[in-house]
């Protein structure tokens, strides 16, 4: 076979099988956490400021989008077991994450099942469609998503701490703790990918990390205002994203930020790229 980015590749199939026997086996040792259990759920504050309950709420929307995210990614990589296997479990430590958010935000007073169904329904509206069309980008861009992703539960637990609810600083703990093991492994097979075919992993690399969007809250409705909310929180906005998600990214992957610059434009015709890159991360 000789597309070395193919996921059906021989060394793909190896390497991805051996990084998951480690991020399982580290899973299972380290991990694993109860709903029922692992969550103070006696603490919860039901005098929690609504702000907070609102981006628990759109986070938890986010997360209900798995049947779209599990059910679109798994055919390209289906060949390739390691791979198909971590997204198997990934789907598993995901599900918890709007099992969790859900029941805290019933568990608060500040939402009823009602609005919980509303909420499920506006999600199941609209299906989340893939941002990429092949395996590697995908892989780069869940990635990015990730580390993003970890530093959202990461900020929100600052207001939940802030707020007095050990429930709600516990989940999102364990939450963030699972998200930043996601990129973990995902970084692992980037770099795999960027020792197969270091030049077109870069471009890949370049292209999404200068467009990277976080996914699925624009399909609701009022997704702007969720949006805005969350940066009106000082949870996430576009420093966050140089700051703790472009940068840390490229230091992990052992990546000089001129190999992505030049990647991404060189895809570009010579007239957008200058257009491009106003208002990028640089
Ligand atoms: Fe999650
Ligand atoms: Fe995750």
């Amino acid at each position: 076979m000789d597309d070395l980015t193919d996921p059906a590749h021989p060394d793909l199939r190896a390497g991805l099988l051996r990084l998951y026997r480690e991020f399982f086996d580290l899973a299972e040792r380290r991990r694993r956490w109860s709903l029922a259990d692992d969550i103070p759920w006696a603490e919860v504050n039901r005098a929690m400021d609504p702000a907070v309950a609102d981006v628990v709420e759109s986070f938890c929307a986010v997360e209900l989008y798995l049947p779209d995210y599990i059910a679109k990614a798994l055919p390209l990589i289906r060949a390739n077991r390691g791979w198909a296997w971590f997204h198997a479990n990934w789907g598993y430590e995901e599900s918890k994450h709007s099992l969790a958010l859900g029941d805290w935000l019933l568990r608060s007073g500040l939402r009823s099942d009602e609005q919980m169904a509303d909420l499920e329904s506006q999600v199941f509206a609209g299906e989340w469609a893939l941002p990429h069309d092949n395996a590697r980008a995908m892989l780069i861009y869940a990635m990015i998503q990730e580390q993003a992703t970890f530093i959202h539960y990461r900020n929100l637990r600052v207001h939940a701490e802030r707020c007095g609810d050990p429930a709600l600083t516990k989940l999102l703990s364990l939450i963030a703790t699972d998200e930043r093991a996601h990129h973990a492994f995902y970084a692992r097979v980037v770099r795999l990918f960027l020792d197969l075919d270091r030049p077109g992993t870069l471009e890949q690399l370049g292209r999404i990390l200068h467009t990277f969007a976080m996914p699925a809250v624009h399909l609701l409705a009022d997704g702007a205002r969720r949006a805005a909310r969350v940066r009106a929180l000082g949870i996430f906005d576009e420093m966050t994203y140089l700051r703790e998600v472009y940068h840390p990214i490229l230091e992990t992957l052992g990546v000089q930020r001129a190999e992505v610059r030049r990647s991404a434009f060189s895809v570009l015709p010579a007239s957008t790229a200058a257009q491009s890159s106003a208002g990028r991360p640089g």
